[in-house]
């Protein structure tokens, strides 16, 4: 009797108790309430690099649409294989059920290309000129002939130009101020194009940065090329020149991307980032292809479990133009929804194939508070990893720049672009020291060749595991204080996105 009425009264209160529990659970406001909390180890364990390949071989198949038009892969905006990606990213979030909110953020950005150049000095044609980002067209893009005119001090007031600059070459020492505004400078003297030359060794490709109709046609010129223009010009020898660019900056509309998790404290966010373009040269596997598909791995991974902080992923379009994409997002924000972002973290370029381990230098000192905090939980996972890292400049490059303009703490990690991998460096990283971090960086080379898969699984790892901490617990983690941030120290920053702007 006793166990017949037991057996009864399980299989009844199992019954009973089925019908209720569905329906408390459809009450609460968080639908993965039976799922596991976040952990990092857990979530760590669910990253494999064969997964982040197999992505990398999709992303290449999206970068080829855009061979019609591009006669090669890329992804960069405007193009199919950008439109792809932004389809590939939607559709992945949106596939995930109904775990997070996804939301496309349009926003106009400025677009060049150009299609042919040429700087003649004199009789040379110096090897190191390069027309700079976003420059307008030499007049009705044909060639203009104009003596060279040395530009006094470095160009950033109206009194260094000449009057003879009047349909002129202006010729202007690189420095102090932006490449936009020389150009703007050089536009209103009557100058017909501009030629910046470095003031430190080196080739220098730039951009101008957003436009005015004032610019004018602008080259960059390394130092070397440079010299011995600038002494003939200060010896009043005259120097014949030819400039050409045939360019187009044009405005078109593109998409970021944005999935927050429905549950989590939505006042409390982990926000991370990624860009989903390319430059035009190239399908960017690496760049950054391997920080947008890390991105949609985690996003993918963490539908396993619950979270206690919300948690916002971003895949920003326009990076490569100066940080459009990013800079729009952050600009848009009211003060009550910048508050809610508690840090954000960059990750542009993980799989460098000569790769070193880079953590920003991001330090409390000149950036919001919260910054350090995040850099150290960085070292901290290599180290207990018996992995070397190095420090790198926290400069304004990739899309944590608006954000840490408007007092939201901000950090990453990277594994190289075009810098050169020193001995020391190859001691404690392998690879190859004097070479690129990335040798194809911002080329059509960025391709699945492009990518070390050991590097790529580790940051990924590291992540999951910045994403999991947060996503669990702010605990120790400075809160906001505003949206101000150090503009003093802003105002020195040589870049606004990947290209030098002064
Ligand atoms: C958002 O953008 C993606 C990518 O372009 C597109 O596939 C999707 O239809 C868009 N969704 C909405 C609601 O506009
Ligand atoms: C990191 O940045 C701080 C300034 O914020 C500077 O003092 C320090 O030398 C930097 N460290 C490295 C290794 O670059
Ligand atoms: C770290 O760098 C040192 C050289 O500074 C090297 O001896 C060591 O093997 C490196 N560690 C790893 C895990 O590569
Ligand atoms: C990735 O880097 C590691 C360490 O330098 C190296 O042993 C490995 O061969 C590299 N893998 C690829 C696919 O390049
Ligand atoms: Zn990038």
């Amino acid at each position: 009797m006793r166990s017949a009425a037991l057996s009864l009264g399980l299989i009844s209160g199992i019954s009973a108790f089925r019908i209720p529990l569905s329906q408390a659970l459809e009450q609460l406001p968080l639908a993965d309430a039976r799922k596991e909390l976040v952990s990092s180890s857990g979530l760590q364990d669910q990253i494999h690099a064969s997964n982040l390949l197999d992505r990398a071989k999709v992303l290449y198949g999206l970068a080829e649409q855009a061979i019609d038009e591009y006669n090669h892969p890329t992804r960069v905006i405007g193009s199919k294989g950008h439109l792809a990606t932004l389809d590939y990213i939607y559709s992945t979030i949106v596939g995930l059920g109904d775990y997070y909110d996804v939301t496309n953020q349009s926003f106009p950005a400025v677009s060049g290309n150009v299609y042919e150049s040429r700087l003649v000095l004199g009789h040379e044609v110096p090897v190191s000129a390069r027309p700079m980002g976003l420059t307008p067209a030499t007049k009705n893009k044909q060639p203009v002939y104009g003596q060279l005119i040395l530009v006094s001090n470095q160009g950033c007031d109206v009194a260094d130009y000449p009057s003879d600059l009047a349909g002129a070459i202006a010729l202007i020492k690189r420095g102090t101020c932006p490449f936009g505004t020389k150009s703007e400078l050089a536009g209103k003297a009557g100058a017909l194009a501009a030629v910046v030359y470095n003031n430190e060794p080196g080739e220098m490709s730039g951009t101008l940065g957003t436009p005015s109709p004032n610019h004018v046609a602008t080259f960059g010129l390394s130092d070397t090329d440079a010299a011995p223009f600038v002494h003939k010009l200060k010896h009043g020898k005259k120097v014949d020149s030819i400039a050409y660019i045939d360019a187009t900056v044009d405005t078109i509309h593109t998409t970021n991307i944005i999935a927050q998790t429905k549950g989590g404290n939505p006042e409390n966010c982990v926000m991370l980032g990624g860009h989903s373009d390319s430059v035009t040269e190239g399908p960017g596997i690496n760049d950054d292809g391997s920080g947008t598909l890390t991105l949609l791995e985690i996003a993918t991974q963490l539908t396993k479990y619950s979270i206690n902080n919300c948690v916002r992923f971003a895949w920003w379009a326009a990076e490569e133009e100066g940080l459009l994409g990013s800079d729009y997002y952050v600009s848009v924000l009211s003060e009550e929804e910048n508050l809610k972002i508690r840090l954000f973290m960059d990750y542009d370029m993980l799989a460098s194939p000569n790769f070193a381990y880079q953590v920003y230098n991001a330090t409390n000192a000149v950036n919001p508070v919260g910054s350090e905090e995040l850099r150290d939980l960085y070292t901290e996972f290599y180290v207990s990893h018996g992995l070397n890292f190095s420090y790198i400049p926290f400069d304004g490059r990739s899309d944590y720049d608006g954000f840490i303009r408007n007092g939201i703490p901000g950090g990453g990690i990277a594994t190289g672009a075009e810098g050169v991998k020193t001995e020391e460096e190859q001691m404690m990283y392998g690879g190859v020291a004097g070479d690129w971090y990335d040798p194809c960086y911002h080329q059509l080379c960025d391709n699945l060749g492009n990518l070390n898969a050991t590097a790529w699984e580790i940051n990924s790892k590291l992540v999951a595991h910045t994403v999991a901490t947060y996503a669990l617990s702010f605990e120790g983690f400075p809160a906001r204080t505003g949206t101000n941030s150090n503009a003093m120290e802003l105002e020195k920053r040589k870049y606004h996105g990947p290209k030098l702007l002064m």
